[in-house]
């Protein structure tokens, strides 16, 4: 579904992807590991678009993306939840969920009941700002905005960064749910061991820009683990 081959990318004089493979078949959720500054939020924001690597390849259904604009992106069909969730604290919620469908091809103007009937809370907080949630509903709020374009690939960078657990949980359903009802494909950075463990069929694990290992997640050891993972 979604392919990138021999990607690299600089921040100036710094390298901080170099030469990534990875690949996300359709139906499944694959996810991204690794320490902190090793490359993963900018692996997915050059995957959106936002950063222009300096070399490689990124494909959706054989279709280069290289050069296509973040707007025409989220129209081939991939959304994306970022690092940090960055809702808008002045919006409501309803404002938050319809400065999604400005992304949409068509006109539509008003958000799905789907996306209510994945939130159930957002309906009673439709006219609460943004800013007043709680960490773990404005998580709920981001993934809920990037559904609105009804996307065929869903990215997530660190969505259960900082939540309670039992919003953990909801969200690794919700996943599942829209892999299975809507066949989505999720892309999704994580270093919650027992999240990937539970939702996520394969994994990689970059290192300084580098994609060191991968596999599926049963294949997840403990060698890996303390080589890479662990502080
Ligand atoms: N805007 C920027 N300008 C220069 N260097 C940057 C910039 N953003 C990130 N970097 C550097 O690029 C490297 C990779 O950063 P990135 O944010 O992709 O890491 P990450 O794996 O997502 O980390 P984290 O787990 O903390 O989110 C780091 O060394 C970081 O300092
Ligand atoms: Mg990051």
């Amino acid at each position: 579904m979604l392919k990138v081959e021999n990607l690299s990318f600089s921040y100036g004089e710094v390298q901080a992807l170099r030469g990534v493979d990875i690949e996300v078949p359709k139906e499944q959720i694959v996810c991204v590991m690794g320490r902190n500054g090793v490359g993963k939020t900018t692996l997915m924001k050059n995957i959106m678009g936002l950063l222009k690597p300096s070399s490689g390849s990124i494909k959706m259904e054989g279709v280069e993306l290289l050069g296509v604009p973040t707007h025409n992106r989220i129209r081939a069909g991939l959304a994306y939840v970022p690092q940090g969730r960055m809702i808008f604290p002045k919006l409501t919620v309803e404002e938050n969920l319809k400065v999604g469908l400005s992304a949409r091809s068509d006109k539509q103007t008003q958000i799905s009941e789907e996306i209510y009937e994945l939130f159930p809370i957002f309906k009673e907080m439709a006219k609460r700002m943004g800013g007043d949630l709680s960490g773990g509903q404005q998580q709920q709020l981001a993934i809920g905005r990037a559904l609105v374009t009804d996307p065929r690939v869903l990215i997530l960078d660190e969505p259960t960064e900082g939540i309670q657990p039992n919003i953990i949980q909801q969200i690794g359903a919700i996943l599942e749910q829209l892999v299975e009802e809507k066949q989505m494909t999720v892309l999704i950075v994580e270093q919650y061991l027992d999240f990937v463990r539970e939702h996520c069929q394969r994994f990689y694990i970059m290192n300084r820009g580098e994609i060191v290992a991968g596999g599926e997640t049963e294949d997840l050891n403990q060698d890996l683990i303390k080589q890479y993972l662990s502080i």
